[in-house]
Order: structure tokens, then C-alpha cells, then sequence
């Protein structure tokens, strides 16, 4: 019976030792230990022993049992620990290779061209105003001294909202002056309306039905061209840099006087003429002027105390000339081939 207890000892050990999951050791317990279990047969015949045999027997098959149940435990631990490394090493994440990476939107190159405008002006003291695209009539022209029957309110050239023409889709951002000044009340004034304007022209290389303008408005005490040349050019230098060379050319606008027209010397040709400027040697930038008196009167401004200047740029006519695109078309189309240049 010794032997049997020995052999049942080192057949479970070896057993115990080859078990590579929990579940074979649950089965090892049962097939050991368990009622019907090999230990439980020898110990069944300790009936049959001498009485002086029987308690050294007993002790040995208990220690036997001992010793399994502790080997079970030990492998039982083991076990939980080789699965737990197995786990860890089969989710393990290299955290040094290099990701996939996804194509990512940026700012759009009109807008690049128009915060890079807003803070030049931001730096010079003026305020950023925004305004309503859909407008009264009265303040996209009448109030800007173009009265009824202007060329500038034909129903060929603008998109009106109603049939009595009193609302429009606006045809400039000029009316953000009336805005301001019926705002702000006091001057001095200083502020810089960006925003989409509309007109009924075909799409080319150079027009489109909308398009976006920035507006400027300055009025103070004493205001005069000089100031309108500083700003503008201040402008123009540090948008195109400081070798760029300007030209202020007389023009007329309802709602300035004297009113002119900036432009910029190519930047291709240096003057001389080429494609880009149409054989002009100039590129044409903005209109501008000192605000008419009866703009400023209008507004409940005294033109014999205040007195201001305001211009309007064609923002996709500026960014063109700041990243060199030659159609205007390309700045509303977005494809993608042309976007990822910027
Ligand atoms: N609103 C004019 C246009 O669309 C541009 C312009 C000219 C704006 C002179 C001004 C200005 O503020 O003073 O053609």
C-alpha cells in the first residue's frame, strides 16, 4: 500500500507538472482526489489493515493528499500567470512605429490672403465689422449717394430679393460704412468689414456671380489722402513685400470724392508688360476715396468737423496676386490638387 501511495504521488506530480491549462488541472483534482478519485480507492482499503499499520498508513496517504493538493495550487498559479504573460505579449503595442497618417484639411488660400490683411489693419487700430448679405437697398446705394436710377441699381447688374427693388443681395461691401457709422455714432472710426458680395456677371477667368470684397472705413479729425496713401501702402508692403511698388490712379465712386483706384506694379514683369497683367504693367487692387460729405451728413457725421476715407479690395483678387493663381476659378472650384499647394 506504501508503493501504491508513492506511485499515485509521483504519477500526479508528473501529471500536474505536463497540465498546460486550468481545465486539465480541474480534471487531474477530480481524477486524484475526487470520491471516485484513485486516493480515495487505496484509502477505501485501509479497512483491511493491521490496527498497528492502519495510523502509519494514514498519515502517509494524508500527506500524499497534502502534497497534491499543494502541487495543484503551485501549477494552478503558474498556469494563471503563463496565460496572463501570453495575453499581455500577444496584445503588446509598439508604440514607436510609425502611425498611418491621414490627410488633413488646412485654411483655404483666400482666407489665408484675408487673415493675413485683417491683422496688418488689427496692428493699425481697426476694428473688425461684419454685415448682412441680404441688404436694404438704401444702404447699398441710396445712402452711399447713388441715387435712384444709377447705372450701379440696374436689375441687369444685381440680384434683388424684392420685386420694388428695397432688398438686394449686396453689391459691394460699401454699405458696411453706413453700418458702422449709424453704430459706432461717435468717431473716431476704424474698421475693416470683410464679407461675400453678389453680381449678375458670367464666370470667367476674372468674374463670378459672388465673390468677396473687404471694406475699410476711417473717420476722424483731420483725416486726409496722405492717410489713405500711408494705410494703403502700408498695406500693399506688407502683403507683397517691401520692394512692391504702388500707383494711385483718379477714378470716380458715387460715395467718395476724389475717388481713385491702387494698383500694384506686376509682379512678373516689373512694369514692362507680360500676360499676367494683360501688357498694363500694373495690376489693379482696389478702389478708394475720401467719404462724400453727403455720405458722412447722411449718417448724422458733420463733414465741416469730420472728415474720412474708405476703400474697398477684391479679396480673391488679392490672394491671387499673393500666391500668383491666374484664374479665379480655381479659388472656388476646391479641388483638392490645387488646395494642397497652400
Ligand atoms: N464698392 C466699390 C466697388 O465695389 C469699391 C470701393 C471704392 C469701395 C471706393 C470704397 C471706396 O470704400 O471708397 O467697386
Amino acid at each position: 500500500m506504501k508503493e501504491q501511495l508513492e506511485k499515485i504521488k509521483s504519477q500526479a506530480f508528473e501529471a500536474l507538472e505536463q497540465a498546460k491549462a486550468s481545465a486539465d488541472l480541474e480534471e487531474l483534482r477530480v481524477r486524484l482526489l475526487g470520491k471516485k478519485g484513485e486516493l480515495t480507492a487505496v484509502l477505501k482499503m485501509m479497512g483491511k489493515l493491521s490496527p498497528e499499520d492502519r495510523p502509519v498508513m494514514g498519515q502517509l496517504a494524508n500527506s500524499v493528499r497534502a502534497a497534491i493538493e499543494e502541487k495543484l495550487e503551485t501549477r494552478k498559479a503558474e498556469l494563471a500567470a503563463a496565460a496572463l504573460e501570453a495575453k499581455l505579449a500577444a496584445e503588446a503595442l509598439d508604440v514607436t512605429v510609425p502611425g498611418t497618417s491621414r490627410p488633413l484639411g488646412h485654411k483655404h488660400p483666400m482666407y489665408i490672403a484675408l487673415d493675413e490683411a485683417k491683422e496688418i489693419f488689427i496692428g493699425m487700430g481697426f476694428q473688425i465689422l461684419e454685415g448682412p448679405e441680404v441688404e436694404l437697398a438704401e444702404y447699398n446705394f441710396t445712402k452711399l449717394n447713388t441715387e435712384e436710377g444709377h447705372p450701379a441699381r440696374d436689375w441687369s447688374d444685381t440680384f434683388y430679393i424684392k420685386e420694388d427693388s428695397s432688398i438686394l443681395l449686396r453689391t459691394q461691401t460699401s454699405p458696411m460704412q453706413i453700418r458702422a457709422m449709424e453704430a459706432i455714432k461717435h468717431p473716431p472710426i476704424r474698421i475693416l468689414a470683410p464679407g461675400r458680395v453678389y453680381r449678375k456677371d458670367e464666370v470667367d477667368a476674372t468674374h463670378s456671380p459672388m465673390f468677396h470684397q473687404i471694406e475699410g472705413l476711417v473717420i476722424d479729425k483731420g483725416i486726409t489722402m496722405a492717410d489713405l496713401k500711408g494705410t494703403l501702402e502700408t498695406l500693399v508692403k506688407s502683403l507683397y513685400g517691401e520692394d512692391s511698388v504702388v500707383r494711385f490712379r483718379p477714378h470716380h465712386f458715387p460715395f467718395t470724392e476724389p475717388s481713385c483706384e491702387v494698383d500694384v506694379q506686376c509682379f512678373k514683369c516689373h512694369g514692362a508688360g507680360c500676360p499676367t497683367c494683360k501688357g498694363e504693367g500694373w495690376i489693379e487692387l482696389l478702389g478708394a476715396g475720401m467719404v462724400h460729405p453727403k455720405v458722412l451728413e447722411g449718417c448724422g457725421i458733420d463733414p465741416r468737423v469730420y472728415s474720412g476715407f474708405a476703400f474697398g479690395i477684391g479679396l480673391e483678387r488679392m490672394a491671387m496676386r499673393r500666391f500668383q493663381i491666374s484664374d479665379l476659378r480655381l479659388i472656388f472650384e476646391n479641388d483638392v490638387r490645387f488646395l494642397r499647394q497652400f
